[in-house]
């Protein structure tokens, strides 16, 4: 298949079209490069040996998308090009809104009239609040997302399945992400925060590095085993494998389907924090903060759905995660 990825120089994209190639599916990428870095994309070239035809466009830009949709005939869109932060999305709503609801609706419209009706959405298990059933399953009621960046995924799935109801040939995939981590195993693609970051695995790997002097870890008090926050933490390279699979049900002319990624087991923060030592031999300092507002304290999938349907399932564990986050880390200080 010939596959537009959107958003395809960053952290989930990057590794997808490595798995693509190595599937065998035909790849263009755009990117506004707003979170990312082209040199991402001379990696990814690296690794599969095929330059990527590449165009730095915004989701936003009508004009720019016509363009690209005239000159390539497109079987599928996976769509990944979208705005993360979530403490951000709390200070900045609007851009937020405009960026990911603004860009996805002009990206559908232009697809739709280049006759290219199948989409691969990434999701997020954010869509789950705190969720109703553990472990999660795709028919767990969705719940009350406490941020805009949680509200635009949760939205975009809504406005994505009204899209297919009211026209059949539409085929709309809807991935829901749990915790990616990790990185390829080569060390040369991986996850590239912009400051401080947010999430608990490039945290981690910063303090192993030296760039941060402690961790924080947001409570202790949660109603688990340990006190601390489980999640469902999955490899980035499974994460995307799971993509390549979700095509099948594209093929297989799916409708509207919606699948959980993860990989069905939670660990704490602890548990995590004591893997990465483990692993990499590698003392990682933290001490007890505050929970951290919007936090929940148990979130992990069940993912038998995606196996069944899909033939997928998440093939590495939390020691690949923690030896794969750290070697990508260790050869890239200051990311790309
Ligand atoms: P990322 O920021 O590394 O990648 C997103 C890419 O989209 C970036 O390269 C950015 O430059 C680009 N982009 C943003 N807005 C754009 C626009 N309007 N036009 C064109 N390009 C644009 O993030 P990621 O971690 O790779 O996440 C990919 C997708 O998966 C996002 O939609 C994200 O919300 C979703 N997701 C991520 C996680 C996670 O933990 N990383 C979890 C659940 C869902
Ligand atoms: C967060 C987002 C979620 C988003 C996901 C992937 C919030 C409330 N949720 O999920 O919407 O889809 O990232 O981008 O931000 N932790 C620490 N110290 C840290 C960082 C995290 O203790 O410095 C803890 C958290 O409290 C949590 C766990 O580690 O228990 C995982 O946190 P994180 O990696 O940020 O992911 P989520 O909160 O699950």
């Amino acid at each position: 298949m010939k596959i537009l990825v959107t958003g395809g120089a960053g952290f989930i994209g990057s590794h997808t079209l490595v798995e693509l190639a190595a599937a065998g599916q035909e790849t263009v990428v755009i990117d506004n490069l707003c979170n990312s870095n082209r040199k991402s994309l001379e990696r990814v070239a690296e690794l599969t040996g095929r330059e990527i035809p590449f165009y730095e466009v915004d989701t936003r830009d009508r004009e720019g998308l016509n363009h690209i949709m005239e000159a390539h005939r497109f079987d599928a869109c996976i769509h990944f090009a979208g705005l993360k932060a979530v403490g951000e999305s709390v200070e900045k709503p609007w851009e937020y809104y405009e960026n990911n609801i603004g860009g996805t609706l002009t990206l559908l419209d232009v697809m739709r009239q280049h006759g290219c009706k199948n989409i691969i959405f990434s999701s997020s298990a954010t869509v789950y609040g705190n969720p109703a059933i553990i472990p999660i399953t795709e028919e767990c009621p969705k719940g009350h997302c406490t941020n805009p960046y949680g509200q635009t995924k949760s939205m975009l799935e809504e406005i994505m399945m009204d899209v297919q109801k009211a026209d059949n040939e539409w085929n709309i995939v809807l991935l829901r992400y749990f915790n990616p981590v990790g990185a390829h195993p080569s060390g040369r693609i991986g996850e590239n925060p912009n400051g401080i970051p947010n999430n608990l695995m490039p945290y981690v790997t910063q303090v192993a590095v030296g760039k941060r002097p402690e961790l924080g870890v947001f409570g202790n008090d949660y109603p688990t085993p340990d006190g601390t926050g489980i999640r469902d933490y999955i490899h980035v390279v499974d994460l995307a494998r799971g993509h390549v699979a979700a095509l099948q049900a594209i093929e297989r002319h799916c409708g509207c389907a919606i699948y959980n990624l993860g990989t069905g087991q939670g660990y704490s923060v602890l548990q995590l924090v004591k893997a990465f030592e483990k692993v990499n031999g590698i003392k990682i300092p933290y001490s007890i903060k505050p929970r951290r507002a919007g936090d929940i304290a148990t979130c992990y999938s069940d993912p038998a759905k995606s196996e069944k349907e899909l033939g997928w399932k998440a093939q590495y564990g939390l020691e690949e995660m923690c030896r794969d986050a750290w070697n990508w880390q260790r050869q890239n200080p200051n990311g790309y």
